[in-house]
């Protein structure tokens, strides 16, 4: 009887133990490569986040959609299959959050300091509390970059656009930019996007330098127009349940690996996207073409309008409330 009590209070002990060893994994799926912002900033948190709580919390890494697509890891997500994901702000509105595709529309920041005093004030933090009855928590803005246009002919006037397939992401906030430009938008999943250019399956796209560059984009697209007419920026977030019931001390110490983390994305981003237009131009594949002052002001009123076309899908307000912002 002794004996059989001893063993019984041996395995409580043990399980215990083992229990309490076991880390708390995290796992981050993202679709683009390692040697990204979103990339390189994922690799940041899983250090700061590893060390912070003394191996409690282990941070799986999935880069490049080698566990999930687009559209399929926020499904993932809210399923509770992945913990962490890092989604362009493009790729909301088929969760049911469409105000995020504000952050497309054409030439609503002039800046990146525009930008950072809509992600970082209120209006930022309301969007991000809007993903709370979706299950998901989200902890900050990671940034990329404004974007380029790429096709296989001269993009220089929106008349240059007619009638190309152009792939996007799924925004219609994108869909509309596109057709304004009397363009054929086609969504595709980000991993699908070079193959799709290819094979003529697109004819062009839009993306920050450094996507188009670590994905090879500009092999196969021979002009390349720096426009800045739209940003790529992302949200990182949780699935809700998971982090509420994290241990109090395990979450604090997270949300500051993912503040540190946040300010090393932010420093990295622009330099990151300097550097791929670099590497672009040298790699001779793509004819770079700069918009003159005169050639981006057509741009930008020939896309104008998509903010009025957009009112009643992001709401009149936001869009007002985030051009008074801009303008600061
Ligand atoms: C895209 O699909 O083009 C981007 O959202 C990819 C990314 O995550 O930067």
């Amino acid at each position: 009887m002794k004996l059989k009590a001893t063993l019984a209070a041996l395995c409580a002990v043990a399980s215990f133990s083992a229990f309490a060893q076991a880390p708390i994994v995290i796992k981050f799926s993202h679709v683009v490569a390692t040697d990204t912002p979103k990339g390189q900033a994922a690799e940041r948190f899983k250090q700061l986040a590893e060390k912070a709580t003394n191996g409690r919390v282990k941070v799986e890494l999935y880069p490049n959609s080698q566990l999930y697509k687009d559209k399929e890891e926020l499904e993932a997500l809210q399923l509770g299959a992945v913990q962490m994901l890092a989604p362009s702000l493009a790729k909301f509105g088929p969760l049911g959050v469409k105000e995020f595709e504000a952050f497309d529309l054409p030439y609503i920041f002039p800046t990146k300091t525009a930008l950072y005093n809509v992600t970082e004030g209120p209006i930022g933090k309301g969007l991000l509390k809007k993903l709370e009855s979706k299950g998901i928590t989200g902890l900050a803005y990671w940034d990329n970059g404004f974007k380029v246009m790429s096709a296989n002919k001269p993009l220089r006037t929106p008349a240059d656009f007619k009638g190309l397939k152009m792939r996007i992401q799924s925004s219609k906030v994108l869909d509309a930019q596109m057709r304004t430009l009397g363009a054929n938008p086609q969504v595709l999943a980000f991993s699908e996007v070079y193959q799709a250019l290819q094979t003529g399956v697109v004819d062009g796209t839009e993306n920050p330098p450094s996507n188009m560059y670590t994905q090879k984009m500009h092999e196969v697209q021979k002009h390349v127009t720096v426009s800045d007419h739209g940003y790529l920026g992302y949200a990182v977030i949780v699935n809700k349940k998971f982090w509420d019931g994290l241990p109090a001390d395990i979450r604090t110490a997270l949300e500051t690996a993912m503040r540190d983390a946040t300010t090393f994305e932010k420093a990295i981003a622009q330099r990151d996207n300097d550097m791929a237009m670099d590497a672009i131009k040298k790699a001779g594949k793509t004819e770079i073409y700069n918009l003159s002052a005169k050639e981006q002001a057509e741009w930008r009123k020939a896309l104008l309008p998509v903010q009025k076309d957009m009112e009643g899908r992001i709401g009149k307000d936001l869009i007002q409330a985030i051009n008074k912002e801009a303008a600061k």
